[in-house]
């Protein structure tokens, strides 16, 4: 099925393309900005985007919107996190955990989808820690200071397919791909 992601990171379109390609999807990078309020969750700004997005686009269309929660910033920078990698990046993030024993964190993802103005959403979580410091230089955001439970490299040391077995986007689309089914 050939199917459009709106969103302007090239790191997302290419992480969803990786894990929808193999599975018989074509995924088609779409450059329509979307108004993304200021929300409590991740669904409301899908909920939202999708809803803008209904009037404008023809066709199957996908949305994500993820977040970094970290626990001992009482959940910082989660729904801020696009606004927080912007002006504080992973330095930023590294200096506020300075001295922090507590270094638990997940990853969230919200993968919206929509076929002719119905819509559905899909949540996927990965839990780890932040690193001490920056590792690695693949992927994108917080990649280099996330290290998912039970794995020894970061996001950013991992190849693409090994990313998205393990992180919130993978296991969004993944429900997402299940939904769809074989095309
Ligand atoms: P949004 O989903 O476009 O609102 O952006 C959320 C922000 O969270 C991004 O700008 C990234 O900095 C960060 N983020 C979301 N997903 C990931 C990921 O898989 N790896 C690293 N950072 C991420």
């Amino acid at each position: 099925m050939r199917i459009q992601f709106a969103t302007s990171n090239k790191g997302k379109a290419f992480e969803v393309a990786a894990l929808l390609a193999p599975l018989g999807h074509e995924v088609v990078q779409l450059h329509e900005p979307y108004p993304e309020p200021q929300a409590d969750t991740l669904q409301e700004v899908v909920a939202s985007g999708l809803e803008w997005l209904a009037g404008k686009v023809e066709g199957t269309v996908m949305i994500d919107d993820s977040g970094l929660f970290i626990d001992a910033l009482k959940g910082f920078p989660g729904v801020f996190s696009a606004h927080a990698y912007k002006t504080i990046g992973c330095d930023g993030i590294l200096r506020l955990m300075e001295g922090a024993e507590e270094r638990r964190a997940r990853f969230e993802c919200c993968a919206g989808l929509m076929i002719e103005g119905k819509c559905w959403l899909f949540t996927g979580e990965s839990e780890g820690e932040i690193t001490g410091e920056s590792r690695g230089k693949g992927g994108f955001g917080f990649d280099p200071i996330f290290l998912p439970s039970g794995m020894s490299q970061t996001f950013a040391e991992l190849p693409v397919d090994v990313k998205n077995r393990v992180s919130h986007r993978g296991r969004a689309f993944s429900a997402l791909a299940q939904f769809l089914g074989v095309p």
